[in-house]
């Protein structure tokens, strides 16, 4: 594993949110992401596991230390690059899926490829319609997200961060208001579609069944890593 260039590179970050008491979250972090990686970060809640993912997927700023996407440092990447980088190399799931309420199954999952451009919507329509169809969603094309149930949504948005063939996908407590038998459905089909496409996977969590998916398992607390290993291949 260790062979391959890494995708993310972590060296030393800390993240302190400035205020009138800043707020030291993330301290020394050293983190690789590589290639076909399932990792899962574990850690109690406030350990800085959603700043850490953030960070990752671009959506805010370290304070100190340097970050590398595929080889890149990121403070050299300009503002434009960065808003191509968000919507092509990464795919996102979030605790509460975000479907848009006025756009049917089809075209939530399509959304990313849509925001990309109309060409790249018709070359992803049949992946995306067969990814849907895939996790049990082939009847519900047409439905908009207030007639599905919550895990229904949720598969939904799992597809919708594929839709792109990004390189990685970030997802935060993605089962965190789902039931367990949903949350191990949902799991189940994450793990396939990443086993399936290869790509890497970042998933953070206080749960630590999660982890039984994972090859890699990062845990975090008072925003340190304190443990960082692969597991069996899943
Ligand atoms: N924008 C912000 N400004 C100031 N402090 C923040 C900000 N965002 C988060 N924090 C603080 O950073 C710490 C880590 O927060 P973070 O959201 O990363 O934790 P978490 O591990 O994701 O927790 P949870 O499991 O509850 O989602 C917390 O102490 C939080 O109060
Ligand atoms: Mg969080």
């Amino acid at each position: 594993m260790e062979d391959k260039a890494p995708l993310i590179s972590f060296r030393d970050v800390n993240k302190i949110y400035a205020g009138d008491v800043p707020t030291h979250v993330l301290h020394d972090i050293d983190l690789d992401i590589y290639p076909g990686d399932f990792v899962v970060i574990l850690g109690k809640s406030g350990s800085g596991k959603t700043t850490l993912l953030n960070l990752i997927g671009l959506l805010d700023a370290i304070t100190s230390g340097t970050v590398e996407i595929q080889g890149r440092e990121v403070k050299t990447i300009d503002d434009d690059e960065r808003a191509r980088l968000r919507s092509e190399f990464f795919g996102f799931i979030f605790q509460f899926h975000y479907l848009l309420p006025s756009f049917d199954v089809l075209a939530n999952a399509l959304m990313p490829c849509r925001i990309r451009g109309r060409k790249y919507e018709v070359e992803a329509a049949d992946r995306v319609a067969r990814m849907l169809r895939d996790v049990g969603l082939g009847d519900k094309f047409h439905s908009l997200p207030s007639q599905l149930s919550g895990g229904q949504n949720q598969r939904v948005a799992v597809v919708r961060a594929f839709a792109n063939r990004p390189t990685l996908v970030l997802a935060d407590e993605p089962t965190g208001s789902l039931d367990s038998r949903t949350t191990q459905q949902v799991l189940k089909l994450m793990h396939e579609i990443q086993a399936e496409t290869g790509t890497a996977f970042v998933m953070v969590t206080h749960d630590e069944a999660m982890t039984e998916v994972a090859n890699r398992v990062v845990e975090l607390e008072d925003g340190r890593v304190i443990r960082d290993e692969r597991t069996t291949a899943s």
